[in-house]
C-alpha cells in the first residue's frame, strides 16, 4: 500500500484539523495508507511520523489550531537534513506528501521535490490570506469573526466611556484582515499597508463629527504599518478624544474553526488527494472566482499577492 503523509506547517490556522481530517479519511478510500507527521517539517527531519489510524482524526473537526503541531524550521534549507527528512519518509513507504501551511512550507517542500521527486499538494492556511493564485486561504474566516466579536465588545466599552479605540490586527505585510474588519464593523479609520494614509485628511474628515456630537471612534490598523502607537497618540492629542491602543494580537489565531473554514478544509482536501492520486507533483489547490483548482507552486510563489480592488475602493476613504 502506497503511504501517503500529511502535515501542517508555519502558523497554525483554524481550519487545519478538518483539512487533516478529509485528506486522510479520501486517501484511505482511494487505498493509500495515511500517515501523520507531527511538528511539520521539524517532525519529518526528526521521524515524529505515525500511521493514521481512524480514530486519530476522530472528535477534531471542531477543534482550533492543529493537533498535528506545526514549527518553522531552518534546518529545513539544508541539504543534509532533507536528506534526514528523506530516509524517514522511505523506511515508512511513504510516496506522497500533504502540506497544510503558507507558501514558504510550499516552496520548503518544492525544494525537497527537487531533491528526492517525493510529490506534494499544498493546502494555503493562514490567517494572512495573502498566498498568490488563490482567492481563500484556512482560517481567514475564523479569524475575522475571532477580530469581529472582539471589535464589537471594544465598541461597547469606546461609546460606553467616549473614548477613541485603534485596534492593531495581525496579516504580516498583507492588510486583507484588517480592511475587511474595517467594512464590517464600521471603523472611521482603516491603515494597511497597500493604501497610502493622510492623518490631515482624516482629521478634517473627523473633527466636524466629534464636533457635532460623535463620541467614540473605531481605528483599525495593519500590523505591517506598524502604526498603532503612533495613531493612538495622534488621536489623542489632536483630535482631542481620549484614545486607547489594543494589539489583538495571537487571540486572532485560535478558536473553533467556522463552517465555511471546515467546508472550505474539506473541498481543500479532496481537491489535494485527487492532485497526487492524479500524479501531479507541486501543485498547490487554489479557490478562484468561486471554482477550485490548482497551481503549479512556482506560479503561486514567485509573484506579488494581487490587492482585492473591492476592499480597496471601500477602504481607500477610511484612509484618508
Ligand atoms: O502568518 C500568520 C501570522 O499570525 C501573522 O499574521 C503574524 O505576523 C505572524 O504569523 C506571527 O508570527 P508568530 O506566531 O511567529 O509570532
Amino acid at each position: 500500500m502506497e503511504g501517503l503523509a500529511i502535515m501542517t506547517s508555519g502558523g497554525d490556522a483554524a481550519g487545519m484539523n478538518p483539512a487533516v481530517k478529509y485528506s486522510v479519511e479520501y486517501a484511505r478510500s482511494l487505498g493509500y495508507k495515511p500517515y501523520l507527521i507531527y511538528d511539520g517539517l521539524r517532525g519529518m527531519i526528526d521521524g515524529n511520523i505515525k500511521e493514521a489510524k481512524p480514530d486519530a482524526v476522530s472528535g477534531i473537526i471542531h477543534r482550533g489550531g492543529t493537533i498535528l503541531r506545526s514549527s518553522r524550521s531552518k534546518r529545513f534549507f539544508e541539504y543534509d537534513y532533507r536528506k534526514q527528512a528523506y530516509d524517514n519518509l522511505k523506511k515508512l513507504g511513504i510516496t506522497k506528501l500533504i502540506v497544510i501551511g503558507g507558501d514558504g512550507s510550499f516552496r520548503a517542500l518544492n525544494d525537497f521535490y527537487h531533491d528526492f521527486k517525493v510529490p506534494f499538494a499544498g493546502i494555503p492556511a493562514t490567517i494572512d490570506n495573502d498566498i498568490n493564485g488563490t482567492d481563500y486561504c484556512l482560517g481567514v474566516d475564523t479569524a475575522l469573526n475571532m477580530i469581529r466579536g472582539n471589535v464589537d465588545s471594544i465598541r461597547d466599552t469606546a461609546n460606553s466611556f467616549s473614548r477613541a479605540f485603534v485596534v492593531e490586527v495581525m496579516g504580516r505585510d498583507c492588510g486583507y484582515l484588517a480592511m475587511t474588519t474595517a467594512v464590517t464593523s464600521g471603523a472611521e479609520i482603516c491603515l494597511v499597508p497597500e493604501l497610502e494614509y493622510d492623518l490631515d485628511r482624516i482629521g478634517n474628515r473627523l473633527r466636524p463629527e466629534l464636533e457635532n456630537g460623535r463620541n467614540f471612534l473605531i481605528a483599525i490598523v495593519a500590523e505591517g504599518c506598524n502604526m498603532g502607537d503612533y495613531l493612538t497618540r495622534w488621536i489623542n492629542d489632536t483630535l482631542n478624544i481620549e484614545a486607547r491602543l489594543t494589539i489583538l494580537g495571537h487571540i486572532q489565531r485560535g478558536g473553533s474553526p467556522t463552517v465555511r473554514d471546515r467546508l472550505m478544509a474539506s473541498k481543500f482536501a479532496v481537491a489535494a488527494v485527487d492532485s497526487l492520486h492524479r500524479g501531479e507533483t507541486c501543485n498547490i489547490m487554489v479557490y478562484r472566482s468561486g471554482d477550485f483548482g490548482t497551481l503549479p507552486i512556482n506560479r503561486v510563489a514567485d509573484s506579488p499577492t494581487p490587492v482585492d480592488p473591492d476592499l480597496i475602493r471601500l477602504c481607500k476613504p477610511l484612509s484618508r
